[in-house]
């Protein structure tokens, strides 16, 4: 007998399905790509699976070195077992360079380097766009007590530290990147742990040497070479084995 799986939630690039044990959910890496809240749309064939690979190798490296997440294995080409959290409503932001919607907001061009990172918070509210807010937000309105918030901010400090010389060492400038973080219960106490996904989807990415965008960007500036600007980046990461099909296209 066939039984359907229970869709949890649809999000721009991922579905959540319920996983096989209480606490585990199937994350499901879509092809879609939106930007601008979804104004602009399409589908990259072979996205979802690049970037399932590219999330699963930075996510188990990061729990090596003790950035706790919500990871627990990779199940197939689109999909992987993780730990259910209460998602915090926050979109964490660190910058090293200048770029994208800092570039915009303060009028620095981009390629500016900053003189040390930079860490800034959204709403995760489509609705409104996502607006920036302050820690007194985020504790005033109960998204995240104070202690979450130090906890956020030193593992974000940690992640930056580590994927900056993950990829300086494949040649590639981690510009800036894009995390989530979630709430799990064990017993009484509650602890936050890193949840989402770390792919080109949610980091900026230049090639060092070039300045090439090898990120999202080349989806929301038009600049072509997606799909294998996200291939180049697993390549140099070592993780492009069994998946030469992804460049053909053809995978579902
Ligand atoms: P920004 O310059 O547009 O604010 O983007 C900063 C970083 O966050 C960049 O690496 C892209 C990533 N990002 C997302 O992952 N999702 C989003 O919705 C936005 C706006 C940015």
């Amino acid at each position: 007998m066939n039984v359907k799986r229970k869709k949890l939630y649809e999000g721009k690039a991922k579905i959540l399905y319920e996983g096989p044990e209480p606490g585990t959910i199937i994350q499901y890496f879509k092809d879609d790509a939106t930007a601008f809240n979804a104004q602009k749309k399409a589908t990259l064939e072979g996205k979802g699976v690049i970037n399932n690979q590219i999330s699963e190798f930075i996510m188990s490296k990061l729990n090596g070195i003790g950035v706790t997440n919500h990871f627990i294995k990779r199940l197939n080409l689109r999909e992987q077992l993780i730990r259910e959290c209460e998602i915090i409503p926050l979109e964490v932001v660190c910058r090293n360079v200048v770029a994208g919607s800092m570039s915009q907001r303060l009028g620095i061009e981009e390629g500016t380097p900053l003189p040390r990172s930079i860490i800034e918070f959204y709403y995760k509210k489509d609705e409104l766009n996502d607006p920036m807010v302050t820690e007194e937000h985020i504790t005033a309105f109960n998204w995240a007590s104070t202690q979450e918030l130090d906890d956020i901010l030193a593992m974000t400090v940690r992640v930056n530290d580590y994927l900056s010389g993950l990829f300086a060492g494949v040649g590639i400038t981690l510009v800036d990147f894009k995390i989530e973080f979630g709430r799990i219960w064990e017993n009484d106490y509650s602890r936050i742990i890193l949840a989402d996904e770390i792919s080109p989807d949610s980091c900026r990415l230049w090639d060092t040497a070039t300045g090439n965008k090898l990120d999202k960007d080349r989806f929301r500036r038009d600049l072509g070479d997606v799909i294998e600007s996200y291939t180049e980046v697993a390549r140099r990461l070592g993780i492009m084995k069994g998946m030469p099909t992804v460049i053909q296209g053809g995978l579902h």
